[in-house]
């Protein structure tokens, strides 16, 4: 009954997505990675930029992992690009260029959790696996008026459970579609009209007055804060050139290319910035500036941590002195074609 209403509101009013009626899973399996990384506007562009540029997964699997990172610049989260193209490789040079076809061997792909491994198994092979994402949460929590914190591994199990008594066996891909755009445009987070609302009758929310209250959120980790001091050093003589420098393992912006940075535990006061920075300039590159100049503060957000950057804009008559090994040195035009952290781009282009 719920899964059937469902569909029949979703034939009339779900979108038209590039990456619907499709049954290819290395195209699914694209889409779902990008969206969960930006919404349908921007996702869809980078969608077609990663069809075209890797219309399969050997083509994919065959590109350099710079490439690959170029092609996911300014979605953020690098690590997901990485995961994609690990995996990518896996099924052409592991599996034989086959798209595992179970939601077991879907799930064991480098990057993709419960979640994708649902929808590719739904959307692809028309496996009965409901897709649990923050629009399906919202809908469930309010048709049933649950008041589990959403996200938390309780809530998974108590909502998949649910979700596998209604999911539609027949058509479990439209079902979840259906799903997601039920939550997108009628069950949104605010301002749903629920008067106007199919499932006004069942909403256990909406009968009770509750809608506003569901879902209930988990409490936020806190947000941390890193001061990183970034150095633009450049010189035009032979020709324009900067230094960059590439990130290592372990942290954010894992391989992205980023200016020499100097970071911090705690802010350097405003008096101190320019002896400090000075300071660190010089044992760096043995070097005294022509001029050196602190930019104002870049707020940058990630999903747990807050960075605060600051740029030093530093000019020398030519090549430093010495050089830290991590350092190198590119032209500036080279600069645009290597893969760097949304962070650097803001800076970059705002100059
Ligand atoms: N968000 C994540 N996956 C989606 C999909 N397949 N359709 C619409 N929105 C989505």
């Amino acid at each position: 009954m719920f899964a059937e209403k469902l569909i029949n509101w979703y034939q009339e009013n779900g979108r038209q997505l590039p990456w619907r009626g499709i049954d290819n899973p290395y195209y699914i399996w694209l889409s779902e990675i990008i969206l969960q990384q930006t919404r349908i506007e921007q996702g869809r562009s980078y969608y077609e930029r990663f069809v075209t540029s890797y219309p399969t997964v050997m083509d994919l699997a065959e590109a350099s992992e710079e490439q690959v990172l170029k092609s996911w610049q300014g979605l953020g989260y690098y690590s997901r690009a990485r995961n994609l193209h690990a995996a990518a490789r896996h099924i052409a040079f592991d599996l034989g260029g086959r798209f595992p076809d179970t939601y077991e061997g879907i799930l064991s792909l480098k990057g993709v959790g419960r979640y994708t491994a649902a929808a590719i198994a739904s959307f692809a092979f028309g496996l009965p696996y409901p897709v649990i994402d923050g629009n399906v949460y919202r809908v469930i929590a309010r048709m049933y008026r649950i008041y589990t914190p959403v996200g938390t591994d309780q809530a998974y199990k108590e909502f998949e459970h649910l979700l596998q008594q209604l999911i539609d066996r027949e058509e479990p891909g439209l079902f979840n579609q259906a799903m997601m755009d039920f939550g997108a445009l009628q069950c949104k987070p605010v301002g749903s009209d629920c008067s106007a609302c199919i499932f006004r009758q069942e909403c256990l929310a909406y009968r009770g007055g509750v809608v506003a209250e569901l879902p209930v959120r988990p409490r936020p980790a806190k947000i941390k804060e890193r001061y990183f001091y970034y150095f633009d050093i450049r010189w035009s003589n032979p020709q324009p050139s900067i230094i960059v420098q590439q990130r290592g393992a372990g942290d954010i912006w894992q391989g992205l290319y980023e200016l020499p940075l100097y970071e911090t535990e705690v802010p350097i006061a405003d008096s101190k910035l320019l002896d400090k920075l000075g300071a660190v300039l010089y044992n760096w590159t043995g070097q005294e500036p022509l001029s050196m100049e602190v930019g104002p503060c870049l707020t940058h957000q990630l999903t747990h941590r807050t960075i605060k950057a600051r740029f030093v804009r530093v000019n020398f008559d030519g090549k430093p002195a010495k050089m830290q090994e991590k350092m190198r040195v590119v032209g500036l035009s080279e600069l645009k074609s290597l893969p760097i952290s949304r962070l650097i781009d803001r800076y970059l282009s705002e100059l």
